[in-house]
């Protein structure tokens, strides 16, 4: 049942154009597709196109039609058994985009039709060799009511639009670049747009248009300016330029995932696209951003040059989300955009690859590809080619993507195309580094120390493992780039690092390469005893081991250069001091928690970082780091992170009262200085509350009457939540009257509710599952109140009575059919019972129910029997 890299073969037919013509009616689709199909293997190989749900009305070759039993049908597969070398192909199939919940292939979402095709969506449209390194060129006919369905599109130019009798009209449009279907598009529906104009480095002019339904025509202007600053980066920094006269975005609001690259048709969940101070918060404004842009990049890392199959996923994935992340960075700021990466890789990828569902970030074998868009393909991917730029630095690492893309641009390639880009241009040696690619699991590096005050040395010992994972047992030391510094006592100390294998960056920094199991590194000349500041910027997706006194962590915080590292040395004096609760030992490192968080109040840096580092480390991250150990305990993290945050409002609240109430100046704007400071305040606002709660509870009514944006007013109702009592129901419930014409504020409406750990989550969450505004088959509504709750809200999800497990059980065997893909999503909380020791009996036995479905969709049977498994 497992498809295996090892077994890949190439096609044995090419498809050297494509012709599709869909004639789309509320009732049912006819699609007719005219291949010209080339043997490109060995003779007398039968013709195997991939097909699923489809109805057949009829095939012909070279014009002749088939009689039945010259071809073999069966659930996922048409065989036709003897073809000539080269000829033409043509297939009737009818198809049901009506009733299509999977929101794959060709569905309906509100008024229109849509699709998603990545990965083997094409299969529910017509019969074809759906696959990434079968790439053609499609001409694309569509034929609708002309009054309910004015906008037709797809990829590439219009070529053809005609009125037709029974007031139907048809369109056509034609791609020149020959593209995998997984990259084919159509939407059909009454659409509003806005259009804007793009001048290309080169001089060319590119239409750039955003299709939503006329309502959300005003949502639009932000990321169109998104698009153009994402377009003209990429000239900028990669050398990229767009290659058609046109360049369609269309809004839809029942997507399984964020948003899809469709050459020049990209596809959105709502979502990810409408902004405006009314719907969306400061995050939602830079998720906007970044996703417009990652579909934007993947027009050159992903379409001009593909993957050869979907093991390579990361191939595109981890590099345009490493494009992407440089993006963000250098809209906003770096070292904010830095933290937030690297606390959801710790969080939740560390989870994922230290799971039953572990892979490489080019997994080796799947049963089901849609559960393979992973944290670890996506987001460890990234860091993989984040760790080659580093390797390589700016210049060598732009000559290596320039050589990929001249070297690949129209093929379908893999991983190892990639590195050797990088390889070519740098003399650099990749042989082991591969192994990032290749071996699952999170490594773990452990650093011990010793100085020599007399000889001025220092010498520093780094030792790295990985633990097993599914089906890789043992595993090879990796390539691991150390950024480094030694910290002083009152500053970064400088060195001469003896090493040559390595790199001395400047007099306080160098580039380790660890690439034994165990390493010792001198660095001569320093002038006194140093604490290390090891992995600036996080240069490599490791666990460090260092056993760091309270002492080590202060300095640290105080005197290291890198902001990355300052944060993080907080985090994990935090990390410290809600352990400390936990076991009831003296309160050492509270003490040192808030001297250190005290004198940030107190200096005036970076307000965005500050922001940042007064949010504690969240209930899910200290749960992943203690499963490592003893095991986690949601309910005793929950009370101890509690106590923690009380001791610092407690002995702060000087502070929290004067920002909770501080006024910011202005019209809304999702801008830098404000958004750090509209943060601050509601981070303000949220120790506040847990020792002055009235107190709170009047600024967020407050903030709620005044504020001009969602994000204070989200804040607001998230305060007033944590509260509780009459106050907050009548906040929620007029918020809700406010709003309720809005679906993507309804959505995170729900999700504050079902995120509030106080109170009966339980019942609340049952109570949403039954508002108006719910529906089951929506993606962002299911997210919004059943994904929160069991991945967002631990202490609620994993309360004692089980009832949390048995109720995302039911969801997701509801889900099973109507929508797989979003059914194994949901599952993942469920997938982590080992990590909970005096929980997982529970999980277990709702993940057992599950298992005991008739009719598991692949999707769902590969996540159970995968966690089930010893
Ligand atoms: N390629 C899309 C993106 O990352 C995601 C497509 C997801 N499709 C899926 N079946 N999971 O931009
Ligand atoms: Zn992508």
């Amino acid at each position: 049942q497992a498809i295996r890299l090892a077994d890949y073969q190439p096609s044995a037919f090419s498809i050297s154009s494509v012709t599709l013509d869909f004639d789309l009616y509320d009732d049912r689709t006819f699609v007719k597709s005219t291949l010209n199909l080339t043997r490109e293997g060995v003779k007398d190989v039968p013709l195997v196109l991939d097909g699923q749900e489809l109805k057949l009305l009829s095939v012909s070759v070279d014009g002749r039609e088939l009689n039945s039993d010259e071809y073999l049908l069966d659930t996922d597969s048409l065989t036709i058994g003897s073809v000539p070398d080269h000829f033409e192909l043509q297939i009737l199939t009818e198809i049901h985009p009506e009733t299509n919940t999977s929101l794959e292939g060709l569905y309906r979402s509100r008024t229109m039709f849509c699709t998603q095709c990545e990965a083997e969506g094409f299969r529910k449209i017509t019969y074809y060799l759906d696959r990434p390194d079968v790439m053609s060129v499609f001409t694309v006919s569509i034929t609708a009511d002309s009054e309910r369905y004015p906008v037709l599109l797809s990829n590439g130019n219009r070529i053809e639009a005609a009125p037709l009798d029974n007031g139907r009209h048809r369109v056509v449009w034609h791609d020149p670049h020959k593209k995998p279907a997984y990259l084919f598009a159509l939407v059909a529906g009454d659409l509003a747009h806005i259009e804007d104009r793009f001048t290309t480095a080169s001089g060319d002019a590119v239409t750039l248009r955003i299709f939503v339904e006329p309502k959300d025509l005003n949502k639009c202007d932000f990321a169109m300016d998104a698009l153009k600053r994402s377009m003209r980066w990429d000239e900028e920094v990669y050398g990229r330029e767009y290659d058609l006269e046109l360049f369609n975005i269309v809004a839809v609001d029942d997507f399984n995932m964020g948003a899809m690259e469709n050459k020049s048709l990209n596809i959105f969940n709502t979502s990810a696209v409408l902004a405006s101070p009314d719907v969306t918060t400061d995050q939602g404004y830079q998720r906007v951003e970044a996703i417009v842009a990652h579909e934007y990049f993947h027009n050159w890392s992903g379409n001009r040059v593909t993957c050869r199959d979907w093991f390579q996923l990361s191939l595109k994935e981890g590099f345009t989300v490493f494009r992407d992340s440089q993006f963000s960075s250098d809209m906003g700021s770096a070292a904010v955009k830095r933290i937030e990466d690297v606390t959801l890789l710790r969080t939740a990828q560390f989870a994922e690859d230290a799971g039953p569902m572990s892979h490489p970030v080019r997994p080796d074998s799947y049963i089901e590809i849609s559960n393979f868009y992973t944290l670890t393909v996506y987001e460890k991917g990234a860091e993989v080619v984040r760790m080659l730029h580093t390797l390589l630095g700016p210049e060598l690492f732009r000559k290596g993507s320039d050589l990929y893309f001249d070297r690949h641009d129209g093929q379908a390639v893999t991983c190892d195309d990639f590195v050797a880009a990088m390889e070519a241009v740098s003399g650099i040696d990749l042989t082991q580094f591969k192994r990032w690619y290749s071996q699952s699991g999170t490594p773990v590096v452990r650093a011990t120390g010793s100085y020599d005050a007399e000889k001025k040395r220092y010498s520093l010992t780094l030792s790295q493992s990985c633990p097993p994972t599914p089906g890789q047992s043992v595993k090879q030391p990796f390539d691991i780039p150390v950024l480094m510094g030694l910290v002083g006592s009152r500053g970064n100390l400088s060195f001469a690092l003896v090493d040559t294998a390595s790199e001395q960056r400047s007099d306080t920094e160098a580039l380790l390469r660890l690439t034994q199991a165990e390493q010792t590194f001198e660095f001569d000349d320093v002038e006194e005893q140093p604490v290390p500041a090891l992995f600036r910027g996080f240069s490599a997706p490791v666990r460090i081991q260092a056993d760091w006194s309270i002492d080590d962590l202060q300095r640290l915080i105080t005197c290291e250069e890198d902001g990355f590292l300052r944060w993080d040395a907080l985090q994990t004096l935090a990390l410290l001091a809600v352990d400390e609760a936990i076991s009831g030992r003296e309160e050492a490192a509270l003490s040192a928690l808030i001297a250190s968080i005290q004198a940030m109040l107190e200096q005036d840096g970076d307000r965005a970082v500050l922001a940042m580092s007064l949010i504690l480390p969240s209930e899910n991250y200290i749960a992943e780091v203690h499963s490592q150990s003893h095991g986690a305990d949601p309910i005793a993290i929950h009370t101890a992170r509690e106590s923690v945050k009380a001791s610092l409002a407690t002995a702060l609240i000087d502070r929290f009262e004067v920002l909770a109430n501080s006024a910011i100046e202005g019209a809304y704007a999702p801008e830098g200085a404000a958004i750090a400071e509209r943060a601050l305040r509601l981070t303000a606002l949220d120790y506040l509350r847990l020792v002055q709660p009235e107190k709170a509870a009047d600024i967020a009514v407050s903030l709620l009457e005044k504020s001009d944006n969602l994000t204070d007013r989200l804040g607001a109702l998230r305060t007033l939540g944590a509260v509780g009592g009459k106050r907050a129901e009548v906040a929620f419930d007029a918020f809700y009257r406010r709003f309720a014409d809005e679906p993507l504020v309804v959505n995170q409406w729900f999700q504050i509710q079902a995120m509030n750990p106080y109170g009966d989550a339980l019942a609340r969450v049952t109570r949403l599952l039954a508002h108006p505004a719910y529906d089951n088959l929506n993606p962002n509504k299911i997210r919004s109140v059943v994904g929160a709750f069991c991945s967002a809200n631990p202490v609620q999800f994993h309360a004692a009575s089980g009832q949390g497990y048995a109720l995302l059980a039911d969801v997701v065997i509801d889900l099973n059919k109507k929508n797989p893909q979003i059914a194994a999503r949901l599952l993942a909380p469920l997938t982590k019972w080992r990590n909970y020791p005096k929980y997982a009996q529970r999980m277990k036995v709702e993940l057992e129910r599950i298992a005991a479905q008739e009719n598991l969709s692949k999707d769902v049977f590969e996540v159970v029997s995968k966690s089930l498994a010893s």
